[in-house]
């Protein structure tokens, strides 16, 4: 029997007509003298009906069906009465009265239900991630993803861009995390690097003259994983040539625009809003501020800088700030115990503590409200307080305090709902530092990669403050997630190597790693510039969904590893041999 139709299409407009449909058995209702089966595919559910009287046979087989067998019936296509109408489907109108049903295969028990709805752990869907995929919102998902690239390609193709691959066994590029290596087996001791991204080939593309090129490129990162991060996604990858930094934006956004277009049906209104980088941090505590609601960071600095409260004067004395997000009329939601808790989470941000009071009848009520009373008329007019505010205060350095209340502002707005699940907020966060320290490995390394070209007139600062200098990178931030990031690159070899020596390489080691690149801007290299979209993360915040793993058809588990074809795993003596690895026990 050959398909002529999708289970989850099937409409009124095929009433009367023959239909083939071929699919899984979603579930078996028997009736004794009526078997109901659901039938799904890739398109959704159709209800099928068997009875004795129209197919002697099917109807024999019908009675042995179970979930998740794979079959293929011949029927004809009916209104349902009108009691047996499910508004809740696609094809709640009609059903399939099934003349023949041919068994494809057989299903046994399937370890969870194959519905929206199910309950089983991370990693069990992952190791049946086959039958993971098969639920309706996973191939939502997935298509979802599919769209977008499809809508990138389309956009990309269309505007000039050229499709063009590059290599997966590369050398290290520094993208900021570690490398997954392939060890050589024909020169012993040397390893491949996975590309972090393509980022010095696209920067080479633009030395050969391509002008303008894109990849959706798969990239590599042996880092912590987070809801999302994986140690291997993919990146809508472009680069140009010539351009300014505007004008990459604006096909940024001009792809942006079709990909919400396409896979979303929405139109976003073009320009996104663009804010500083300082501004970000000021306003929001956060690079990548999510813009679907206020609560902004108030600085009260002046304020307290001579209150009676030693905690919050001392913390301007050092040079910090005493800075406050409002929590509006939600007070009596929070105990102190609820807060406290808060207190302790922030202290991950280096926060010495969290003052707070809440406004109660006109007063200040909770553990700092007595501190603060004597700026009572001031603070209720700068933060417009109403009753039943909860106020939020940290005292500390610029960082701490906006990496406690920017945290603090998104958890508040979350936990009380504060913001449209189906709103899109777009923003370009511009004019970034070009250096930021990295307290881990304490040393100051580039903000986004050591390509970035410095702002215009911060040059001189490279070799003199190098650490005030402002880059000409911009990240596209969507719902407080960070999108993508670009910038206009370094194409002349001077500047590169200051840049290299600032970030405390010596000659030799700029030569022995980048040798290459030096030596390529030699060469009469163009003025270039580019950004990458991660798509993993667009695909999840479109999908709906809380971690990447669920845009990715076989995804790691949060520990690197896939259950599945359980990788990775040990290897055979042999092909370490051929190596020339021998494992330390
Ligand atoms: P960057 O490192 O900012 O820039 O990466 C660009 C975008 O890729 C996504 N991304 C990730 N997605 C999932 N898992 C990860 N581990 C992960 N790491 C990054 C993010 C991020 O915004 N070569 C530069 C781009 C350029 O300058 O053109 C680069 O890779 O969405």
């Amino acid at each position: 029997m050959q398909r002529t139709n999708y289970c989850g299409l099937i409409t009124e407009k095929y009433i009367n007509q023959t239909v083939t449909l071929a699919g899984w058995v979603q579930k078996k209702r028997n009736l004794g003298n009526l078997i109901f089966v659901d039938l799904r595919d890739r398109e959704g559910i159709v209800q099928l009906v068997f009875s004795q009287d129209r197919g002697q046979q099917a109807f024999i087989d019908a009675a042995k069906l179970h979930s998740e067998d794979v079959i293929s019936i011949q029927g004809q296509v009916v209104a349902r009465s009108e009691a047996t109408i499910n508004e809740q489907m696609a094809t709640g109108h009609v059903e399939v009265e099934v003349q023949q049903l041919e068994i494809l295969n057989t299903a046994k028990t399937v370890p969870f239900n194959i519905e929206d709805q199910v309950e089983a752990t991370e990693d069990t869907k992952l190791k049946y991630r086959y039958l993971d995929l098969r639920r309706p919102e996973m191939q939502r998902a997935i298509r979802i993803r599919a769209k977008i690239t499809s809508a990138a390609h389309q956009y990309l193709d269309n505007n000039g861009f050229i499709d063009i691959e590059t290599p997966d066994l590369a050398k290290s590029t520094p993208e900021g995390a570690r490398d997954y290596l392939v060890p050589s087996r024909v020169y012993p001791g040397s390893f491949y690097a996975l590309p972090q991204s393509p980022q010095l080939f696209k920067q080479l593309l633009m030395g050969a003259g391509f002008d303008k090129y894109y990849q959706i490129a798969r990239c590599f990162r042996d880092e912590d994983l987070r809801g999302d991060r994986q140690p291997e996604f993919t990146q809508i990858d472009l680069e140009t040539s010539f351009l300014s930094a505007q004008q990459i934006q604006d096909y940024t956004e001009g792809l942006i625009a079709q990909v919400m277009h396409d896979a979303m049906g929405i139109d976003v209104k073009l320009p996104f809003p663009r804010i500083t980088w300082n501004e970000a941090m000021d306003r929001f505590g956060s690079d990548k501020p999510d813009t679907r609601f206020g609560m902004e960071l108030q600085d009260l600095s002046e304020i307290f800088q001579d209150s009676d409260f030693k905690v919050f004067k001392n913390a301007v004395a050092n040079g910090g700030q005493v800075k406050a997000i409002v929590v509006k009329n939600a007070a009596n939601q929070y105990s102190r115990k609820n807060i406290d808790a808060q207190q302790d989470y922030i202290k991950r941000f280096g926060a010495q503590g969290l003052s707070w009071f809440k406004v109660k009848q006109g007063q200040f009520n909770g553990p700092v409200a007595k501190f603060v009373q004597d700026k009572m008329q001031v603070l209720q007019q700068r933060l417009a307080l109403a009753d039943n505010d909860l106020v939020l205060l940290v005292a500390a350095s610029k960082k701490v305090c906006a990496d406690s209340l920017g945290y603090l502002r998104k958890y508040f707005a979350k936990e009380l709902h504060l913001y449209d699940e189906n709103q899109y907020n777009f923003l370009w966060v511009v004019d970034w530092p070009l250096f930021e320290y990295d307290e881990g490995i304490h040393r100051w390394i580039a903000a986004h990669h050591p390509f970035t070209m410095p702002n215009e007139e911060d040059l001189d600062l490279l070799e003199t403050n190098p650490h005030q200098a402002h880059a000409q990178s911009y990240d596209i931030v969507l719902n407080g997630y960070e999108l993508g990031g670009g910038s206009i690159r370094i194409h002349k070899r001077s500047i590169q190597e200051k840049m290299f020596k600032a970030l405390g390489f010596t000659k030799e080691r700029a030569e022995k790693q980048f040798g290459f690149l030096l030596e390529a801007l030699d060469y009469g290299f163009p003025p270039h510039g580019g950004l990458a979209i991660g798509l993993d993360r667009f695909a999840m915040l479109l999908a709906h969904r809380q971690n990447i793993r669920d845009v990715i058809a076989f995804p790691k588990n949060s520990k690197a590893t896939e259950p599945m074809m359980q990788a990775p795993s040990t290897v055979s003596q042999q092909q370490l041999d051929d190596l020339d690895i021998e494992i330390q026990k």
